[in-house]
């Protein structure tokens, strides 16, 4: 068995982290779309038995967070802390995210360690005075490549639009100061070749590869016509590229250059989840400014699609953000996390509908599963007065069914633990929940009752047990996606007594035979996936 948390004391903590937000808005679909992702994925290490440490946080600075909150004719700062109390820290306790920390880059621990890396860059001679005229896009906060552009039509003939927004770009021209970030362009691709594994999935790589081929420029890091930012050290007539800002979060926020043994035992990270717009931030130039500092690259940066809607990415700004509450009253919070999960390959865009959500929720989540779950505590209740009965001998068809776990558990500790696959891997769970369905079908253990005889009372006892003995296992397995009914599943097993804290069961061991022990008390407990009530204005 793993090595619990305490055991590894010192050891490297597994370190994922979540884009930081802009607050500009409150939070739609997409972004909790990747919250949920790395909530599951550091939950399901944490099942394994290791030291974890799960980041979040706020973007706080820029011109895009300034704008809104001038429109809102509110200060920059209290726009920010009203968002980041009202909406964002809500949102994530609401939806059961785990993080254990969560990063503000208006708060000082970031900022004055922002500025020491700068400064060092500086000194070292890696930051340059230059100007520099482009298209700007705000929405993205990038300077965008000419060639990048689209062109406007309607209300912006005439115009060059950013490619994601479908907004026209600003065209600015400033004294900046630079990154040499061209040198590092061979130095970029001699690392992706090593490490093939770096940017996933494949198609994201060889994009970022193609990009970086083409030839780096020098990065503008500071811009001198606003100043809601991080003021330059040495030039206080400028403030720090948000992005240089922003990157700087996944160091500032573990101890960079203010508690060493944390830096030490939990940087650098061993995924940073983004995505596909911000790809290139994190492949290119964040690993750009580690190398320059000489501080270590994180092991993989992976991409995730868009959830779309009309054929567009979902945002704020063209009107198609959905907000999470929206679903969860309807649908509940488990059911929320599981389905984009489920229902997207990572990596690839998706589309959701409420249609779609509704006949998943009914046939998955509430027929199959949630159904078979009461079903095996109610035959235990009415047949052995809710006490797990003892498994006398099992046949083929209850190996058949251990067999079908031990697959479960591997495919899915591997999707999910270490490819990332979440779609996969719950698909390989609820293969098994469909398998021991069957078996209940086939084995008709309301039928096997009505037989008063020993034997048939042995073979009712020997099929209860293998179905709860499944379903322990599927609340271990699924207690990642859907903390909160793999709790009631867990407490309707009785498993607790005998097994302790749901969250301390290790997911590799799932399969290992016979851990509920009979005599356990099983009771009927709430319903995990009510009927859907039809929607309001149906
Ligand atoms: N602040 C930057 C990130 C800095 S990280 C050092 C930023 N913020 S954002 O709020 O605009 O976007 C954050 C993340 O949300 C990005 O990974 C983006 O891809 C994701 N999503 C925003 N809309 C989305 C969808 N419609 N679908 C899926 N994810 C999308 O960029």
């Amino acid at each position: 068995m793993a090595a619990t948390g305490e055991e590894q004391q010192g050891a490297k903590a597994f370190y994922v982290t979540t884009p930081i937000y802009y607050v500009n808005d409150a939070p739609h679909l997409g972004h909790a779309y990747t919250t949920v992702a790395g909530d599951v994925l550091t939950r399901w290490h944490r099942q394994r038995g290791e030291k974890v440490w799960y980041l979040t946080g706020t973007d706080e600075h820029g011109q895009k967070v300034m704008r809104t909150a001038e429109a809102n004719g509110v200060s920059p700062q209290e726009w920010c802390d009203r968002l980041v109390e009202e909406a964002w820290k809500p949102l994530w306790e609401h939806l059961e995210i785990a993080n254990d920390d969560f990063i503000r880059t208006t708060q000082e621990r970031h900022t004055a360690r922002v500025r020491e890396f700068v400064q060092d860059l500086y000194d070292k001679g890696e930051i340059y005075q230059g100007s520099y005229e482009g298209p700007y896009c705000v929405g993205c906060e990038e300077y965008k490549a000419p060639g990048d552009l689209l062109d406007g039509e309607g209300e912006w003939a005439g115009q060059k639009l950013c490619p994601v927004h479908k907004k026209p770009v600003d065209i600015l021209k400033e004294e900046n100061y630079f990154f040499r970030l061209s040198e590092y362009g061979p130095k970029l691709l001699e690392h992706y070749e090593r490490h093939p594994e770096f940017i996933q999935p494949e198609s994201a790589r060889n994009e970022v590869v193609s990009f970086v081929r083409r030839g780096l420029e020098d990065l503008s890091i500071s811009r001198s016509t606003f100043d809601w930012g991080v003021k330059v050290p040495w030039d206080d007539k400028h403030v720090i590229y948000v992005w240089i800002d922003a990157l700087l979060n996944y160091a500032t926020a573990v101890g960079y250059g203010s508690d060493q043994a944390k830096f030490e035992e939990t940087f650098p990270a061993d995924v940073h989840l983004v995505g596909k717009d911000i790809l290139r931030f994190h492949a290119v130039i964040w690993p750009a400014m580690l190398m320059a500092q000489g501080l270590p690259l994180p092991g993989k940066v992976v991409a995730h699609g868009w959830l779309m809607v009309g054929g567009e990415k979902m945002s704020k700004s063209n009107l198609t953000g959905i907000k999470p509450q929206d679903l969860t009253g309807h649908f509940g919070v488990d059911a929320y996390r599981w389905y984009f999960l489920r229902g997207i390959q990572f990596g690839q865009d998706g589309s959701f509908s409420w249609e779609d959500f509704s006949v998943r929720y009914t046939s998955e989540l509430a027929n199959d599963y949630g159904n078979l779950a009461s079903r095996v505590a109610a035959m235990v209740n009415k047949y052995f007065d809710g006490l797990l009965p003892e498994a006398k001998g099992a046949g083929e068809a209850e190996q058949a069914v251990r067999d079908g776990l031990a697959k479960a558990v591997a495919e899915a500790d591997r999707r999910i633990g270490d490819e990332l696959d979440f779609s996969g891997g719950i698909l390989a769970v609820f293969d098994f929940v469909k398998q021991v369905n069957g078996y209940l079908t086939e084995q008709q253990p309301w039928k096997v009752a009505k037989d008063t005889s020993p034997e048939a009372q042995e073979r009712l006892a020997t099929i209860l047990y293998t179905a709860a003995e499944s379903l322990r296992a599927c609340a271990v397995l699924l207690n990642p996606v859907m903390p909160r009914t793999s709790g009631l599943l867990w407490d309707s097993l009785g498993a607790e007594a005998a097994l302790g804290p749901l969250a301390e069961q290790r997911v590799q061991d799932a399969a290992r035979w016979g851990q509920l022990p009979a005599g356990s008390t099983v009771t009927k407990g709430a319903v995990l996936f009510p009927r859907l009530e039809e929607p309001k204005d149906a």
